[in-house]
């Protein structure tokens, strides 16, 4: 979604926001803009990517120690020259960029319109810039007064960067739901983006901004924040724990790739320090302080979207089956509009790789209302999410830049593997010699699948056969069930071929009247309990003429005589085969968009983090 980036200090601010621009192209855009402050301001804005901008902007004039730049991802108003932003006051002495969705913006709108003012854009960020000027002019006060006042007149999702040309060099910055990090320069300049990423490679000293929070950056005094109320707040600086080769491709084509071979490591990183095999030992800590509020749950409720909604899916299973403990798992957009019970005697966990995900922050705020113990399953350190959760746990995949989340997912399900483990032992539900078997065969994951990667030739040639195919079926049943869905919805995303996840039963309900000899179906047939009735289903669909794609454990002869196309992967305990049967489904999606010329990082119309509702 959007992206925010800004500079004040004494470095020339063009190649910082342009960079910072770039760093934050893997959140899903469709327009981009920068506006400089250098003797009055100057803006640059167009429909595109970072590199139209700068097209765009040629051998323009790119001075300045000040400036702010924004990747937009349409709201209000469509992608176009005029509604990207930054977006100038009426007067033309206020310059904005914003993040989010002024919700009373119709109304604030008429009340200007009623003043005199002209809107040249659709957009509800104009009617904020003119609001901020407004009552500027009529109280005569400073940027960040006025700022605030305009802030205490909207309602809805923003971070906003703000500067003016009546005072050169200083930066006004807010949020309420949407993220904004300050970085704090060792010169006495100051860097602001939508998250650490365009900042790691000046600074590591950071300041995230909390709800309610206003910022006025002067280059050369310290940083001051205050709240809505006109409170003053001590700024809490951070270190960032981010690496800059973490950013980058590292020799790969996309990210999406680099991120695919990383799962041995990344997975191996979520169970660090968290699980020991030889003291027969799993401990997260930032959950095990709610264990026992988790045991005496009534129930444990994972909210999430997208992928990390699957992720819950698996995390529902392997929590009933090892701990026993009834768990629900919710789309966070269902979730706080249904009216859902919730007691104090419920536990909710959200799962996300960014933290950020509206949906999912505003579900987290109903659960708390209720009562419920809100604890936070992210990947982003320092996100919202981990900071308003009552606990959690970190995944610790390390940033995942390419939009459809892969490293991310794995890791996920590595922590709700280990949290099931621990809950099942301390609640005494997992026998000892089923404990200690499953965690050997948690431990050696990241090496099956370092072996499943192998597969990268097969299934290349694979998706050389189907690269064309206008539908995929995918199906799975028990653990492998959520997988079919993620591996649809990996193929959706990047490939734009229709994708469907089916649990391979219900298959006879429906979808079995699309097989023909058109349809590649992608069946997860390893071993485990249900892998007979797995291979019945695959029979059906050979009945019917359609085209099986199977992913099998090593060394499987049966699924090998029916399936037009095995793939095979290491055999493991069958509430594992996720972690190492996504590898395959991973690299199929990946080298179709890759043959079909699609943007692979940055897939159209998405976003890597979803920051409105
Ligand atoms: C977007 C991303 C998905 C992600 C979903 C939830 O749609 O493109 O990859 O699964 O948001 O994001 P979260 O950060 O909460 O996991």
């Amino acid at each position: 979604m959007c992206g925010i980036v800004g500079y004040t200090g004494t470095k020339d601010a063009f190649p910082i926001l342009i960079k910072g621009l770039q760093r934050l192209e893997y959140r899903g855009y469709d327009s981009a803009g920068v506006a400089l402050a250098n003797d009055g301001l100057q803006l640059y804005k167009c429909k595109g990517k970072v590199v139209d901008l700068q097209n765009h902007i040629g051998n323009g004039t790119t001075h300045g120690n000040s400036g702010i730049g924004h990747t937009r991802w349409a709201t209000h108003g469509e992608p176009n020259d005029v509604n990207a932003h930054p977006h100038f006051s009426m007067g033309g002495n206020i310059i904005l960029i914003h993040n989010g969705i002024i919700e009373n913006y119709d109304s604030v709108k008429k009340e200007l319109v009623a003043r005199g003012y002209i809107f040249k854009s659709d957009t509800d960020t104009e009617v904020l810039v003119n609001l901020i000027e407004e009552i500027q002019k009529s109280e005569n006060c400073k940027l960040s007064e006025a700022v605030r006042k305009a802030l205490n007149e909207v309602h809805g999702a923003y971070a906003i960067v703000v500067m003016s040309e009546d005072e050169p060099g200083v930066i006004v910055a807010a949020r309420k739901s949407s993220p904004l990090v300050i970085g704090i320069g060792e010169d006495g300049d100051f860097f602001l983006a939508s998250d650490a990423t365009p900042i790691v490679e000046y600074t590591k000293n950071v300041v995230y901004l909390e709800d309610g929070e206003i910022a006025e950056i002067v280059p050369g005094q310290e940083l001051k924040l205050f709240t809505e109320k006109k409170q003053k707040v001590t700024p809490y600086i951070q270190e960032l724990e981010l690496h800059l080769e973490e950013l980058e491709k590292g020799g790969y084509d996309h990210f999406m790739l680099k991120e695919i071979y990383e799962q041995p490591r990344s997975v191996h990183d979520s169970m660090r320090g968290r699980l020991s095999v030889k003291r027969g030992l799993v401990h997260l800590g930032g959950m095990g302080d709610y264990e026992k509020k988790m045991l005496a749950a009534d129930r444990i409720i994972f909210i999430a979207c997208g992928t990390s909604w699957h992720a819950g899916l698996v995390g529902e299973y392997l929590i009933e089956d090892l701990a026993r403990i009834p768990v629900e798992v919710e789309y966070a957009s269902e979730f706080r509009y249904r009216n859902p019970i919730i007691t104090e005697r419920d536990v909710v966990i959200a799962i996300s790789q960014s933290g950020e995900t509206a949906d999912t922050l505003a579900a987290l705020e109903l659960a708390t209302r209720k009562g419920a113990t809100i604890l936070g399953i992210c990947n982003v350190v320092g996100s919202s999410i981990a900071r308003i959760t009552d606990g959690g746990s970190y995944t610790h995949a390390g940033p995942e830049i390419g939009v459809a989340s892969t490293k991310a997912f794995t890791s996920q399900v590595t922590v709700l593997s280990l949290l099931a483990l621990m809950l099942g032992q301390a609640k005494g539900t997992i026998e000892r010699s089923r404990f200690h078997r499953t965690l050997v065969d948690l431990s050696v994951i990241p090496e099956k699948i370092e072996a499943a990667l192998q597969t990268d030739a097969i299934v290349k040639k694979i998706a050389a056969e189907f690269k064309d195919a206008r539908n995929f079926l995918y199906l799975g049943r028990g653990y492998c069930f959520p997988l079919a869905l993620e591996g649809a919805l990996k193929l959706k995303e990047i490939s734009y071929i229709h994708a469907e996840g089916y649990p391979a039963a219900e298959m006879k309900h429906g979808p079995i009247a699309l097989i023909d000899e058109e349809m590649p179906v992608v069946v997860i047939a390893t071993k485990g309990p249900s892998y007979e009735k797995v291979v019945s289903n695959i029979q059906e669909v050979k009945a019917r003429k359609g085209v099986v794609i199977a992913v099998v454990s090593e060394g499987d002869e049966q699924v090998k005589e029916i399936a037009d196309y095995t793939i095979e992967i290491p055999e493991t305990e069958e509430m594992f085969a996720p972690l190492v049967a996504s590898v395959p489904l991973q690299l199929l999606s990946y080298h179709i968009a890759v043959m079909r010329e699609c943007n692979v990082d940055q897939p159209r119309n998405l976003a890597k983090s979803v920051t409105v509702e």
